[in-house]
């Protein structure tokens, strides 16, 4: 697989992880941060040798394919018309949870009839959005072996290439399989999956936990 460029957009767990998994594979990381001199982009840069860090925008321009790390209340500020138009025509790949902690306990921001991938979708038109990696900890992104078996993945988006790039990345990652359960609007069923994920791990103070379909149509 010839090497790409990834903007990592967001440089804190979920994102550091992913970066990792990129450059392992042999890719170029670039990540895109709110102050890409600051602690945590110097932070994320120590952990991936080789990476770079430029200012959102920047950062998506020299990248071929994006990933969206960042808090569900940062979407809508940093996803501007300037981004999308530098990740026009390219894959982005969102991991973000709407997660709401207002009441004190985690809640969906949104659902039913409205989703982060929809939202992520449209706030970038002119991009190939990929809901993925939304539903496990970010320690098990790469490489998701757990003590009694192998999680799945599941994904959607609008763009079968698109698709067909992040189910490679999966294979790549280690992961058995990427099941694809339609349209970006089938991210709604993903984030409230995340949900059960998140209540199970504040429930019990464990975040080790993925899902897996059984007896799944072998890929
Ligand atoms: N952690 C997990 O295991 C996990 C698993 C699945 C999905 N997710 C989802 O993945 C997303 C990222 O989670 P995380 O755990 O990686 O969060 P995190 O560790 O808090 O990192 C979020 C990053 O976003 C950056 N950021 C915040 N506001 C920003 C803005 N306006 N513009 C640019 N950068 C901004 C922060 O950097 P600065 O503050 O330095 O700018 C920080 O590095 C969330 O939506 C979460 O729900 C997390």
């Amino acid at each position: 697989m010839p090497s790409s460029t990834f903007a990592i957009l967001g440089n804190g767990t979920v994102g550091t992880t992913l970066a990792k998994g990129f450059a392992a594979r042999g890719d170029r990381v670039v990540f895109g941060s709110r102050d890409s001199a600051g602690a945590k982009a110097r932070a994320a840069l120590d952990a991936i040798p080789g990476s770079t860090a430029a200012s959102l925008v920047d950062a998506a321009r020299q990248a071929d394919s994006a990933v969206i790390a960042l808090p569900w209340a940062a979407v809508k500020g940093a996803l501007t018309p300037a981004l999308a138009d530098a990740l026009a025509g390219k894959t982005v790949i969102d991991a973000v949870n709407p997660v709401d902690f207002s009441s004190g306990q985690p809640a969906l921001a949104l659902g039913f009839t409205d989703s982060a991938g929809e939202t992520v979708q449209r706030l970038l038109p002119q991009s190939k959005v990929v809901k993925a990696f939304n539903i496990i900890t970010a320690s098990h992104m790469v490489q998701p072996k757990l003590p009694d078996g192998e999680p799945d993945m599941f994904i959607a988006g609008n763009d079968a290439g698109a698709k067909a790039e992040v189910a490679a990345i999966l294979r790549s990652f280690g992961w058995r399989s990427a099941i694809d359960l339609g349209g970006i609007e089938q991210a709604r069923l993903l984030e409230s999956l995340a949900m059960i994920w998140i209540r199970y791990g504040f429930g019990n103070n464990h975040w080790s936990h993925g899902f897996s379909l059984l007896n799944r149509k072998p890929d």
